[in-house]
Formats: C-alpha cells, structure tokens, sequence
C-alpha cells in the first residue's frame, strides 16, 4: 500500500471522554499514521492512549451559558456551538478527510458539511443513532424541531462521501428509508471494563462491604469470598450477585425486573424442588423512579433477595461488573437500531447478561450462545432460576457460564480493530 499519510479531522459535539467510539476512530487512524485532531468538548479525560499519542491534537469546544427559557436556550446554543465550531476547525490543521458523530445532528452535520464543501475535504459521517429519534423524545413525534433535525440528517446523510453506524439494521433502515449507503462499525466498550481477577474482586467487594456489612462474613472476608494466608478463594456456599444499571426513568420498565425477583423469592419461600442460592441484586444509576422503587422493595420484605441500590465511583463502576454473576439490561432503544453500550460494557468485564429483547439486539446479543435475551419477566424469571440452580456447583450451569464468557473474551477481541482495518481504513485513504 502506498505510505499516504491524511489529516482527519474528528468531531464530537459531546464530552470527548465519554465518547469511546470516536476515541477509538482517533487511535486507530494514529496507529495508521494518520494525523488527527480531536474537536468536542473536555469534560472527562480521555484514554490514556490518545493523551500520550504522538500524532492526536485536541481542541476544545466551549460550553455555552444556559438560557433559562427552552427554545431559546435551544436556539442560542445551536448558534452558540456553531461558531465556535467554525473557528476550531479553521484553526486545527486543515483536514483531508472529516468525521463528525451524528447525533447530534444540529448544527454539527451542516457546519461540518459546508466546512468540507469549501475546503475540499472528504466528509464522513458516523451513526451511532438517529438525532431525530432522540429529539421526538424530549418533544414530539411530529414537532417542527423532530422535522427539521430529521430534514438535517437526511440532507447531510445523502451529501456525505461515506457513513458508517453501529448496527446492520440501522445500516438497512438509513438504505430503505432515505437511500443512504453506510457501512456497520459495532462498538467496542472501552479499556476500562475488562475481567478482573478474584483477588481485585474480592478487594471491591470488601469496599462494597462497608457500605453494606451484610456483605461481610464473621471471619473479616465477604460472604463471597474467603482469604486465608493472603490466597483468595470463592466461598463454596455463597450468594449469587446480579447486577444491573438504570436510569430509573420509563423507558426501562424497572416491574420487569421486581417481578422476576419477586418470583426468585417466591420459589424459595414455597420450597421448591430447586436448590437456589440467595441473591444480591446490585442495581447503580440515578433517577426519578429511585424512590418509588426502593419503597417497594422494602415494603416486600424479602427473606432471600437483597436489593442493594449503592452510588457507586466512576471506576467502580466496571469493577462491580466484573465481579457480578450475571447481569440484567432492561434498555430498550429510542430509534430500535442502535445497541445498548451497558450491555457492550459488561460484555468487556466478560459478564453474561439476560438482555429484553428488541429489534436489533441479536447483533450483539446471542441468545443461548453468549447470554440470553427475554421477552417478558416470566422469562426473565425462569432465566434467573436456571442461571442459580444449584449455583454455585451446578456442573452444567458452570459449563454454560465458561462458555459464554469464552464467546464474549473472543468477540471483544475482534470487534474493533480487525474490522476496522478492513473496513474502515479504506476510506481514510
Ligand atoms: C421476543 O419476541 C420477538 C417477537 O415476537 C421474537 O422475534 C423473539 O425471538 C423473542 N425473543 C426471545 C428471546 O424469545
Ligand atoms: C466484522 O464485519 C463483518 C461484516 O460486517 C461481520 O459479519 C462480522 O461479524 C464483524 N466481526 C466482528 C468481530 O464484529
């Protein structure tokens, strides 16, 4: 291949540190040799590996003051976000090739495209969902505003030289709906949420310990794990954790998962033939319904079930994932097309998950071969009781679980770089 050195250009109308994915493009395009300069905002750091690369620039767009009033606080933002973006891209060096994340679409995808018009550069979107979707979230289906950033999107999307997106069904749909070629990048999760070794699980789970002593045994170990004479080993009796993570708002229906623990509970209070360990469900975010639930939980007086809801530290975040036994992801997603990244990110901690199921979710989801997918909370229930039967020393049960994290150590490895250097790469040069 000829040595043809570019300067992309990469924009994030977003926290650059919380957008792995246009990270990832940055390393991989520096580690073609390619000259790339970031443009988004700095709010979290970035990798490690972009600080200390060679061949990344950043550039940092400025957060624009709020406006108290919402569509004038709309408009004065947009405005806002596209002069500044105007002049960091004149001020970066002047690009061959420019990819901007969509969403959101307004006004990134008109200034970048008009940007590229005049310099002449090529221009390349990436889809990791549709604006216009997210926007008839937060007004309508039918508002002026969903029209104009669906308008945006199709005008920018038919003008770009190339597309990528994040699944194969939002590659159809952008083909059928709007006659735009794009080729599929699926997501990778970052660095950070990797397997952990017993001694790093049990050293978090003692720190979770003392937010909950319930979770520490008489000896000064958890009720997880044993250390004796500085070796660390699993207890032969112990509960199982699940984990999940949640806004707590409407979009991810929180009953599903109460019913399923409620029915965990059941089962064992009506002592079933099934021999089922105690559960600890870890459920982490923030969110409106928060209380509502908690108030239900605990008005449930459950005997077997602990539903711990702990604010947890960024980096702890990936270490409770990695030390759970089976995780659970009630997202649904706005457009249907695009994945959820916490299930991408317990699949980097190699934790299997029981996913609701939605249109795309098969690209990342395979049931039975690296985790499972429900329909309703009696399947999620019957699941739940399968995964713990005679946890944790069912022959079968442990086979399962070796092979799906197998499957999932596997599939994390390939996903990025192999097709990104077959599909991606191309088109940079
Ligand atoms: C969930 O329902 C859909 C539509 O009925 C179906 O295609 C899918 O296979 C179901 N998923 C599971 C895991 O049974
Ligand atoms: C790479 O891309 C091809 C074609 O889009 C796809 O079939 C394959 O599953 C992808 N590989 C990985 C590991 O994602």
């Amino acid at each position: 291949m000829v040595n043809s050195k570019k300067n992309v250009c990469v924009v994030v109308l977003g926290d650059v540190g919380r957008s792995p994915r246009m990270q990832y493009h940055s390393l991989s395009l520096a580690e073609m040799g390619h000259t790339v300069d970031i443009i988004g905002y700095g709010e979290t750091e970035p990798l490690n590996a972009i600080k200390t690369s060679e061949s990344i620039y950043y550039h940092f767009l400025l957060a624009p003051p709020r406006i108290p009033q919402k569509l004038l606080n709309y408009a004065f933002k947009s405005i806002w976000q596209a002069l500044n973006l105007i002049f960091l891209l004149f001020i970066a060096r002047k690009p061959d090739v420019l990819i901007v994340q969509n969403p959101p679409a307004v006004p990134t995808l008109l200034v970048c495209w008009l940007f590229c018009l005049v310099v002449r550069c090529k221009f390349i979107i990436d889809w990791h969902n549709y604006a216009h979707s997210l926007m008839a979230l937060s007004v309508s289906k039918d508002s002026l505003l969903t029209r104009i950033t669906q308008r945006i999107e199709v005008f920018a999307g038919r003008r770009a030289d190339h597309n990528f997106c994040v699944t194969n069904a939002m590659k159809e749909d952008l083909y059928k709906t709007w006659q735009i070629k794009a080729t599929t990048l699926h997501d990778k999760p970052p660095e950070i949420f990797r397997p952990i070794d017993l001694k790093e699980k049990h050293a978090f789970l003692k720190k979770l310990g003392k937010m909950y002593p319930q979770l520490l045994s008489d000896d000064g170990s958890t009720v997880f794990t044993s250390e004796v004479n500085d070796e660390i080993t699993y207890k032969t009796e112990r509960p199982g954790l699940l984990v999940s993570s949640t806004s707590w708002t409407e979009d991810e229906d929180f009953s599903v998962l109460f019913s399923s623990l409620q029915a965990y509970e059941n089962h064992i209070v009506e002592g079933n033939s099934r021999k089922l360990p105690e559960l600890v469900c870890c459920i982490t975010g923030r969110g409106h319904l928060k209380e509502y639930y908690c108030q239900k939980i605990s008005e449930q007086n459950w005997q077997h079930v602990a539903v711990l809801t702990p604010w947890l530290e960024p980096a702890d975040y990936p270490s409770i994932l990695a030390s759970a036994d089976l995780g659970v992801c009630l997202h649904t997603s706005s457009s249907g097309l695009d994945l959820p990244m916490k299930v991408v990110d317990m699949f980097g901690c190699a934790l299997p998950v029981c996913a609701y199921d939605f249109k795309c979710l098969d690209e990342l989801v395979k049931h039975g071969v690296n985790s499972y997918r429900f329909n309703s909370s009696e399947e999620l229930s019957k699941l739940l009781l399968d995964w713990f039967q005679n946890f944790p020393n069912d022959e079968i049960q442990m086979e399962t679980a070796r092979k799906f994290k197998t499957e999932l150590e596997a599939f994390q490895n390939l996903r990025w770089r192999e097709n990104w250097s077959r599909i991606a790469a191309p088109v940079f040069n």
